[in-house]
């Protein structure tokens, strides 16, 4: 049996939690494989919203498990205030969730070290969510890390106090200054919480799992521009978004990946700094951020918002693998007069369709234009009943990617959900 991926394309916010709620109902096992709290995974359905941050968007179908998979990186404060917000009894959620042993935990530390560092960049910032992530991955690397599976040790405490004095005598070369008390207190309440959860070795689940024909999907969390190694370093997250992450994140051979979803949106957001060639710092802009609600579902900061990025797209789809395609927020484009799509770069005058390694220097996006429609698509069911010029625009990204568009979701609700 294979495993299933549906991941970002973009910089993040492309719509993922949503689609993995749409689906969740289908597989046995939602598996996220990296990142953390950083995520900011929205859902709607029933006139109620959630923004899951750690916990895999397969929580609400009834049947199906979700497992925190060795990848992640956790925080036990985030973790405990998540699980209490899900209008699911606790006892209920600890029968749907799981936590492999190998995750790596976000120590109040890590928080501040990224601020710290982060503060230390000047006009080189990264527009850290400054939720620990960077550090605590640091630490993972470096092999001075605390794991999920630590926290039932007799020395737990001892590698806590240890950990943090070293946190501690970073942040003071910082000249960093912080108050952690009340943090630290709801983090040993996340950690009490933890413990009565199903903590365990999770790369023996997954595999038994597909061998006894289970179906099982890996939730990416940020997306691919973001990736440490293939995303606009240095301003990426510190982890692989990638589908590949998804095998090193879950402990699943390559040879097991089926389906690989990329996710994308009818246009581009990025939250924080680094390059964004498409970016609109126009009415545009301001119209596509208005209109899509585009404010981080993590930090609530307003999203860059700019035109659909054909190379970047092109060159994540290649990167991941991908094999269907679905299309999010193509309702915000609703009304605009006029669409466009680029379709290369100008790079020092010579036109190119790869993404430069250097994107500090001037990318000058080359644009194709598309009609644009006027119809709200958000009450459409059916594909054929869309409007002709958003079919263009489908048409459009198919023959350019040599991918189907399998999904087009006209709205952030369950329902506004077309499949073809
Ligand atoms: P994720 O991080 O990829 O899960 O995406 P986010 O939840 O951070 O951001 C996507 C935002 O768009 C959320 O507010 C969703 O509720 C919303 N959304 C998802 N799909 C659609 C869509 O097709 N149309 C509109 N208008 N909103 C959508
Ligand atoms: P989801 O899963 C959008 C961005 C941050 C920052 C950079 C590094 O909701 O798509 P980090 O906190 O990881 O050190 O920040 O990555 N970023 C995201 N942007 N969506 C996300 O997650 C993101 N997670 C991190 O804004 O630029
Ligand atoms: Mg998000």
């Amino acid at each position: 049996m294979k495993f299933d991926i549906l991941l970002g394309l973009q910089w993040g916010d492309e719509g993922k939690g949503k689609i993995v709620d749409v689906l969740g109902g289908n597989y046995d096992l939602i598996a996220r494989f990296q990142g953390g709290p950083n995520a900011g995974h929205s859902i709607e359905f029933n006139n109620k919203k959630f923004i899951l941050h750690l916990i895999p968007s397969g929580i609400f179908s009834p049947h199906t498990l979700n497992l925190i998979g060795n990848g992640v990186v956790i925080d036990p404060a985030v973790f405990r205030k998540e699980v209490e917000s899900l209008g699911i009894p606790v006892e209920e959620a600890k029968k749907r969730l799981i936590i492999s042993r190998k995750a790596h935990l976000i120590l109040p530390g890590h928080r501040i070290l990224d601020a710290a560092i982060e503060s230390d960049k000047g006009c080189r910032k990264i527009g850290s969510t400054l939720r620990g992530i960077g550090p605590a991955y640091t630490d993972k690397v470096a092999r001075n890390g605390l794991r999920a599976g630590d926290i039932f040790s007799a020395d737990f405490e001892a590698r806590y106090k240890k950990a943090l004095g070293e946190h501690r005598r970073i942040a003071a070369m910082y000249n960093f200054s912080y108050d952690l008390s009340e943090y630290e207190a709801g983090w040993f309440e996340g950690i009490e919480m933890m413990r009565d959860f199903k903590i365990i070795n999770s790369e023996y689940l997954v595999n038994n799992l597909l061998a006894s024909g289970k179906k099982i999907l890996a939730e990416g969390a940020q997306g691919t521009m973001l990736d440490v190694d293939f995303g606009s370093y240095p301003y990426v997250t510190s982890s692989n978004t990638i589908s590949a992450g998804a095998c090193t994140g879950l402990g699943i051979a390559p040879g097991h990946t089926g389906e690989v979803f990329g996710i994308f949106k009818a246009y581009c957001t990025r939250v924080g700094s680094g390059p964004f060639p498409t970016e609109l710092e126009d009415d545009t802009g301001e119209y596509l951020r208005k209109k899509g609600a585009e404010f981080g579902s993590t930090t609530g900061r307003p999203r860059r918002c700019g035109w659909l990025d054909l190379p970047a797209l092109k060159y994540a789809i290649m990167i991941n693998g991908v094999t269907k395609l679905f299309l999010t927020k193509a309702d915000v484009l609703t009304g605009l007069e006029k669409l466009k799509i680029c379709t290369s770069y100008l790079c020092h005058g010579t036109e190119t369709t790869e993404v430069p390694f250097d994107q500090d220097n001037e990318i000058i996006p080359v644009y194709t234009e598309l009609e644009a429609w006027k119809e709200d698509i958000s009450r459409f069911k059916n594909y054929n009943d869309l409007p002709a010029s958003l079919k263009e625009f489908v048409a459009f990204i198919e023959k350019n990617t040599g991918l189907p568009v399998a999904i087009i979701s006209t709205g952030p609700d369950r329902n506004q959900t077309i499949f073809r």
